[in-house]
């Protein structure tokens, strides 16, 4: 079996925490530097990199220098940075805690919230589009970008998250939420990762299958550890989404495991469509008993 680059992980998320560290750098000297300040508390602010390390990876796995997914893992990104200081607005999920510390409009008040996460949205279409990809491509991944986080992704799942607590989904519709507010960035990013690397249609395909799974898997375990988590570890508050409509809710903490263990085993056999794939296994096994 081939050694796993333990660096690997530490790696990517250096590399696109510079990269995107250098983008608003270049910015600061223009006059609305309260909206700089906001975004960049939000984006350079300890995260997992999580969606990063995907594009990187697949498209590594796909056969590319993993660089080149450089602008379009910051998008996605920036994408769901957006989104997190969206959700955390009080008219969302009211969260004041995210990744060790004050929520964004806890800090610098709603209406900049409101905007930096407006801002980090739309320019992340710019830094997609400066990918050195043929125009095709490029394309491409901005109606992936935009399909993936707009009406019918994550927008979406977020409307259907916020406006059914007060009655029990079904399965299927719980499934469709988490599918959309969550899986859909990840979908993005794994995707992009292989149209980085020039990768087949198959590989499209079989990134888009891995994204469906893991994405369930991870929200299924990010709403374990809102009950079974502390917030000393996962740096945002817990026990804070119990009205919503979980997995748990619908099934409990023991039957949630097993649908963790199942989806992410789910996932790891669309990795047939890629070659030297052992880190990226190794990766989605580690985040079903994630603590973070
Ligand atoms: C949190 O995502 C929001 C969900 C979709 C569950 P992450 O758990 O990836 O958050 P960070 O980026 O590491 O803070
Ligand atoms: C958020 O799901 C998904 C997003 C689109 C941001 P949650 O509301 O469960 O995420 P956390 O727990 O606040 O990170
Ligand atoms: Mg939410
Ligand atoms: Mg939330
Ligand atoms: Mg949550």
């Amino acid at each position: 079996m081939k050694q796993i680059p333990e660096n690997r992980t530490a790696e990517y998320r250096a590399y696109i925490e510079s990269y995107m560290t250098r983008y608003y750098a270049r910015f600061h000297d223009e006059p609305q530097k309260a909206l700089f300040e906001a975004m960049e508390y939000s984006l350079l602010a300890p995260g997992k990199r999580l969606r990063p390390v995907f594009a990187f990876e697949f498209c590594r796995m796909s056969g590319g220098a993993w660089e080149k997914a450089a602008p379009f893992a910051a998008a996605v990104e920036m994408i769901h940075n957006y989104s997190l200081i969206h959700d955390d607005l009080p008219c969302m999920d009211n969260d004041d805690f995210r990744r060790g510390r004050p929520t964004n409009h806890k800090v610098y008040g709603e209406t900049l919230a409101v905007l930096a996460g407006d801002a980090l949205l739309t320019d992340a279409f710019a830094v997609a589009a400066s990918a050195d990809v043929p125009g095709k491509d490029v394309a491409f991944a901005i109606q992936i970008l935009s399909e993936n986080a707009g009406s019918l992704g994550m927008v979406g799942g977020q409307v259907l998250d916020t406006m059914s607590e007060e009655r029990t989904l079904t399965e299927q519709e719980v499934l469709d939420i988490q599918s959309r507010k969550t899986g859909a960035l990840i979908n993005a990013a794994c995707v992009l990762g292989v149209v980085a690397a020039g990768g087949s249609e198959d590989q499209i395909k079989a990134a888009a299958g891995f994204a469906a799974a893991l994405g369930l898997a991870f929200q299924i375990r990010d709403d374990m550890l809102d009950v079974i988590g502390t917030q000393e570890e996962m740096g945002k508050g817990v026990g804070t989404d119990a009205n919503k409509n979980t997995f748990v809710r619908l099934y409990g903490l023991d039957k949630c495991a097993e649908l963790v263990d199942t989806y992410t085993k789910t996932a790891l056999d669309c990795l047939s469509a890629f070659t030297d794939t052992e880190y990226m296994r190794e990766l989605a096994l580690s985040l079903i008993n994630r603590t973070v």
